[in-house]
């Protein structure tokens, strides 16, 4: 199979991309493929909180030239193999690059380098370079990137390696009308290129366990009883229906709508949910994207 690089990016923050690149990326390893998932949200890096890793080489230090891909990229895949439930599972390689949460790494990578304008174009070099190493290097499936919401330097840099970019709206707050301009602005300029958009509805409508709404801050998880339990009772509701209609407002074809679960939302370690509790609706909702076919292929 070649490598598909898919970019999560938005409009606005706090959407849902950082939660579901982690996720997808450790859903598609646990299911054999090699995978990478590069953290290229460079204004503020939040990798390393999900996996509780950091590193002592970072993605900042690769593109300034500082550093190799190796020296950069962490083997996180003895995590996924130990967190799947069946042991004779035979699962693949996750790679992470993360990048540097400190504040003078930001300010650099906000201020200084790639700012110049020859720079710019050395930047992008490294960037395309960066990919077709990883694709040598790592003989990965899938590139997974997270990206910085909306339309700075660097969230568009980093849509530049993708072959598909999810376009991530949390419902509730939506800019149907920035959306939209960004999806046909924006992503036209990549898509003339080949690559595909797709609208991801997150957070749609919301379900509440019963327990966790009383201490949202004490409850993280539930025991695999507790939650088969639970997700027999969730309501039904219509989160298809509502993408569909956006989707067409927005104009760009629906790959997911994932609804909202306040034990998600309050929980820590968000990442792993796709393999600690497998059961839970939304691993059953990554599953889904994991295994569509825009994901393997356009
Ligand atoms: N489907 C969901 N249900 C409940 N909570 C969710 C869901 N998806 C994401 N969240 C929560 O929403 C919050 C924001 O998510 P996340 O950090 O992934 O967004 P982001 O788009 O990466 O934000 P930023 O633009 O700041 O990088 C987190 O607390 C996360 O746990
Ligand atoms: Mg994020």
């Amino acid at each position: 199979m070649t490598t598909r690089s898919i970019a999560f990016h938005s409009y606005k923050g706090g959407t849902g991309k950082t939660t579901l690149a982690a996720n997808l990326a450790a859903k598609l390893a646990s299911e054999g493929y090699n995978v990478t998932l590069l953290d290229l949200d460079v204004y503020a890096p939040s990798l390393q909180v999900y996996f509780d890793y950091y590193p002592e080489t970072w993605l900042n230090d690769l593109l300034s030239g500082n550093a190799k891909l190796s020296e950069v990229m962490v083997d996180i895949s003895s995590t996924v193999s130990k967190l799947v439930a069946d042991p004779g599972k035979k699962t693949g390689k996750l790679w992470v690059g993360f990048s540097n949460p400190q504040k003078e790494e930001i300010y650099k990578m906000e201020g200084g380098i790639g700012k110049q304008k020859n720079d710019k174009i050395e930047f992008l070099r490294k960037f395309i370079q960066v990919r077709e190493e990883i694709i040598d290097r790592y003989d990965c499936d899938y590139i997974i990137v997270d990206t910085s919401p909306g339309v700075r330097y660097w969230s568009i840099n980093a849509l530049a390696l993708a072959d598909a970019i999810f376009l991530t709206l949390k419902f509730g707050d939506l800019d149907i009308e920035g959306t939209r301009k960004m999806a046909t602005d924006l992503y036209n300029s990549f898509t003339r290129f080949g690559a595909k958009s797709y609208l991801l509805l997150n957070r749609v409508a919301g379900y509440c366990v019963p327990e966790s709404s009383q201490a949202p801050h004490l409850h993280i998880h539930h025991d695999k009883q507790e939650m088969t339990r639970m997700i027999s009772s969730l309501p039904v509701t219509d989160e298809q229906e509502i993408g569909k209609t956006l989707s067409e407002q927005v104009g760009m074809d629906l790959i997911s709508a994932v609804p909202c679960y306040c034990d998600i939302q309050f929980s820590r370690k968000e990442f792993l949910t796709v393999l600690e509790h497998p059961e839970h609706p939304f691993a059953k909702q990554l599953e889904k994207l994991a295994m569509s076919q825009q994901i393997k292929s356009d």
